[in-house]
């Protein structure tokens, strides 16, 4: 019989969002009257821009014709989007980042899991408590960790407290660690990193020889203009970080897939053999060898995402999610809840009502307001006792929900 992954089994959990999404099936088959509106995954709602549409239908029309027919692209993306991304993303903010060291993608959630496959086993790895579970389970799955104990924290790993103590800002390491996940603005506690905290991360990294991988899927977000967009806006950051971009929450791509990673030149990694080796070289191989890139229309469309008619519409479409936000705060205060988050970030994070810890809010939430949020205690130990909420949905849904939330 074939035999199996057995670093599978060690998984604690479904994957947070199916387990919910199961939960929630289960509710809704129990009462089928009941109309429930979904907070919890951070799924956009709102539609594509048209420059977006508009460019996507051209590249259909395009691949229609013998002359403008395309078979696989570039692996790493085509060069027009590189292009565009570097001189808008990065180039604009000051930040030394060419078009060669962006890989176009399916999905930042795809590319911190593939990431492991150019990185060796025996890292000492740092996750924020609470994080984005695709981090942890993601090395579980590798290999990469020990089992888990009782409250689901895996051997192996160092796991950084956040929580209102100390601002949601994770504490340096005590000792020396090799790769350490980053993700500002944060998911899921919505807090943000300043150039000085990030100068932090950086310099730790540069003197311990250690990997910062940076997701900043939710940099759009910002609005404080006094904060880092990129980790390459930091001193140092070229020879340590490898950062994760998408297009799924700034532009609505969840369902039509673009992303994409920068691999600076020259940032390098150490083999067995106690070699220098170039992590641009072997994530440029893994693509090659395990990725036909992302569709010819999906990254046209992309394209247009940097087009002044682009760059209005996503900036709109920030703003009605960034209200949403500013609702779900400003109610979840006078409703006498603790509240964090959700100012320069999509996600709201909340301290849960005395005596119920985060699975009794989402059961209570579910049950009695037919609000769908996110159980604080889903991202980690040290989220215990929070919940998420996420502010992708209608306006109308947002103020239905708090609505019911003011009523219970
Ligand atoms: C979330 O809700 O945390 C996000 O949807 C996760 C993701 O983008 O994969």
């Amino acid at each position: 019989m074939v035999q199996v992954n057995g670093n599978y089994l060690k998984l604690k959990a479904g994957y947070l969002f199916p387990e919910i999404a199961r939960r929630v099936k289960a509710f809704s088959e129990a009462n089928p009257e009941a109309a429930i509106i979904r907070l919890g995954i951070g799924d956009v709602t709102e539609p594509l821009p048209q420059a977006c549409r508009t460019a996507m239908k051209a590249a259909v029309d395009e691949l229609g014709s013998r002359e403008g027919f395309r078979g696989y692209g570039p692996e790493q993306g085509y060069p027009w989007l590189r292009e565009a991304i570097a001189a808008h993303d990065f180039q604009a903010r000051g930040c030394q980042v060419g078009a060669e060291e962006i890989f176009i993608s399916d999905g930042s959630k795809c590319d911190s899991s593939n990431i492991l496959d150019i990185l060796g086993e025996g890292n000492r790895i740092a996750v924020t408590d609470p994080v984005y579970p695709v981090y942890v389970d993601s090395n579980v799955m590798a290999g990469r960790t020990g089992e888990a104990d009782a409250q689901g924290q895996y051997g192996g790993l160092t796991y950084l407290p956040i929580t209102a103590e100390n601002g949601f800002s994770a504490p340096l390491p005590q000792g020396k660690v090799d790769l350490i996940y980053l993700c500002f603005p944060n998911n899921p506690t919505g807090a943000v990193a300043s150039k000085a905290q990030l100068q932090q991360w950086v310099d730790y990294a540069l003197a311990n020889d250690a990997l910062i991988l940076f997701d900043a899927a939710y940099e759009a977000f910002i609005r404080d203009p006094e904060l880092p967009h990129s980790i390459y806006e930091i001193e140092g950051a070229r020879r340590c970080a490898i950062e994760l971009r998408s297009f799924s929450k700034n532009a609505g791509f969840t369902g039509t897939r673009c992303a994409f990673t920068v691999v600076p030149k020259g940032l390098m990694g150490t083999a067995a053999t106690g070699e220098q080796v170039e992590l641009w070289g072997l994530w440029n191989r893994r693509q090659c060898t395990k990725f036909n890139g992302v569709s010819y229309i999906v990254q046209r469309g992309a394209e247009a995402v940097y087009s002044p008619q682009g760059q209005a519409e996503v900036k709109t479409l920030i703003n009605f999610y960034m209200d949403n936000a500013a609702i779900i705060r400003r109610e979840l205060s006078a409703a006498g809840l603790s509240v964090y988050g959700g100012e320069q970030a999509p996600y709201v994070w909340l301290k849960t009502p005395a005596g119920l810890d985060s699975w009794g809010f989402f059961d209570q939430l579910l049950g009695q307001a037919h609000v769908v949020g996110t159980p604080g205690s889903g991202f980690g130990a040290a989220g215990e006792g929070y919940f998420r909420l996420s502010a992708f949905n209608s306006r109308a849904n947002v103020e239905e929900a708090m609505r019911r939330l003011r009523a219970l």
